[in-house]
Formats: C-alpha cells, sequence, structure tokens
C-alpha cells in the first residue's frame, strides 16, 4: 500500500468509495451522492491548500482522506477538518490509520495548528481511529441532523498538530520541497 497526493483524475474512485456512506448509513449527512464531476470539484476547491490524499494497492484505492477549512473567517485559517473513508471490503487492515498519519503530517508541515473531525454518533470505528491517533473530545451536538428518518448527534474531536504563539502563513502542498513531501507522504518501511 502507498499514500499519494490525489488529483481531480480520482474523483471516479474517490466518488464510488464515498456513495455507498452516503446513501446506506448516516456517516455523512449528504443525501445525496455527488458524482464524479462533483467530486473532481471539490477536489480542486480545497487543494492545494488542503490535501486530498488516497492509498492504494495495486492500482485499486482502498480509500482516502482529506482536510477542508474548519471555517471561512480569516481568524481560522490555521484550523483544518479532516475526514477518512475506507473501501468496506479493506477496512481493519490499517489503510484509515496510514492515510491520517500522512494527513496530519502533512497538515502539520505546512502550518495548521488544529485538526477536528465531526462523527455522527455511533460510529466505534471512527471514534477509535481518531482517538488512536491523537484526538480528545471535544464535546456533542445533539440532534443536529435529520436522515434516514430519525435524528443524530455529531461528536467533534480536535488535535493539535504543535507550533506555539502567532502563526506563519499556512503553505499549499505545491510550496514544499518535493524531497519533503516524498517524506511526508512515505509510510514507515516505505522508501521513496
Ligand atoms: C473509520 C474508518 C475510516 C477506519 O478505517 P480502517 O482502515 O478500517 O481502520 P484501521 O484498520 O486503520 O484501524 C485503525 C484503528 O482504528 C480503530 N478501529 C478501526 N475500525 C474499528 C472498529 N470496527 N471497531 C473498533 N475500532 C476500530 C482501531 O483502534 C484500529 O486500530 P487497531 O486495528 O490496531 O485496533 C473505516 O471504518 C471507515 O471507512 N468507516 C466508514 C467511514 C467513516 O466512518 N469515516 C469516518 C467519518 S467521521
Amino acid at each position: 500500500m502507498r499514500v499519494r497526493l490525489a488529483s481531480t483524475d480520482d474523483s471516479p474512485a474517490v466518488a464510488e468509495i464515498y456513495a455507498p456512506y452516503v446513501q446506506t448509513t448516516v456517516i455523512s449527512f449528504e443525501t445525496t451522492p455527488p458524482d464524479a464531476g462533483q467530486m473532481a470539484e471539490r477536489i480542486a476547491a480545497t487543494m492545494p491548500a488542503h490535501p486530498w490524499l488516497l492509498a492504494e494497492e495495486a492500482g485499486t484505492v482502498l480509500g482516502y482522506a482529506y482536510a477542508h477549512p474548519f471555517a471561512s473567517r480569516a481568524a481560522y485559517a490555521w484550523s483544518a477538518e479532516t475526514s477518512v473513508y475506507v473501501r468496506p471490503d479493506r477496512h481493519r487492515r490499517g489503510v484509515g490509520r496510514s492515510l491520517y498519519e500522512v494527513l496530519l503530517r502533512l497538515l502539520a508541515a505546512q502550518g495548521y495548528r488544529e485538526a477536528f473531525a465531526g462523527v455522527t454518533l455511533p460510529n466505534a470505528a471512527s471514534v477509535a481511529l481518531h482517538e488512536g491517533m491523537g484526538f480528545a473530545a471535544v464535546g456533542t451536538y445533539r440532534r443536529v441532523g435529520f436522515k434516514h428518518g430519525s435524528w443524530h448527534d455529531v461528536g467533534w474531536w480536535q488535535r493539535g498538530l504543535g507550533g506555539q504563539g502567532a502563526p506563519a502563513a499556512v503553505r499549499t502542498v505545491t510550496d514544499l520541497e518535493p524531497s519533503e513531501l516524498a517524506r511526508l507522504l512515505a509510510l514507515p518501511g516505505e522508501r521513496r
């Protein structure tokens, strides 16, 4: 398995992984799965400031993780929201952890200070993944979404990314030196 930056060309694979979670679960609060074109627009809208990452093996996309702005007002610029989706037939094989490890490393290197994740409750796998990655529970919005005939709570988790004091401007992933980017993308034991 390797983790790499996604591009808009990857939107069909990303849309395919995401669609069943939209259609059959309340993990996502969307009700209509975005098609590949809409997913390409989402990737293009946040890259390269907020990375999208793919995990793949032998040409198969196993999962993806991405960051996007936590909120749009200027003072939020160092806070990123993160999310991760893994193909159901590849769960519990370290794909989600690998994607998040790389995503959090990249965000820290770019100069982001805090990562946030909202999780529709209950979601034992996502909560365990986030807490295992150092996220701490912040609080819960009760009955904040209505989908599939019932109301749902969303818990929020937060993780510091390092750095102190006044922040420098955030760098995009394309601002990173190619050798630094390659080092950040490499999984343990992987040489690039
Ligand atoms: C949450 C999700 C991304 C985890 O990805 P994954 O590749 O299956 O997870 P990993 O194999 O990397 O597991 C990493 C850790 O997460 C936790 N975890 C993962 N799946 C779990 C499960 N079903 N139950 C409890 N803990 C689980 C464990 O702590 C695990 O470490 P361990 O295997 O050493 O015990 C995956 O279950 C998924 O895609 N779920 C649907 C989408 C989703 O909920 N995304 C998060 C939106 S907030």
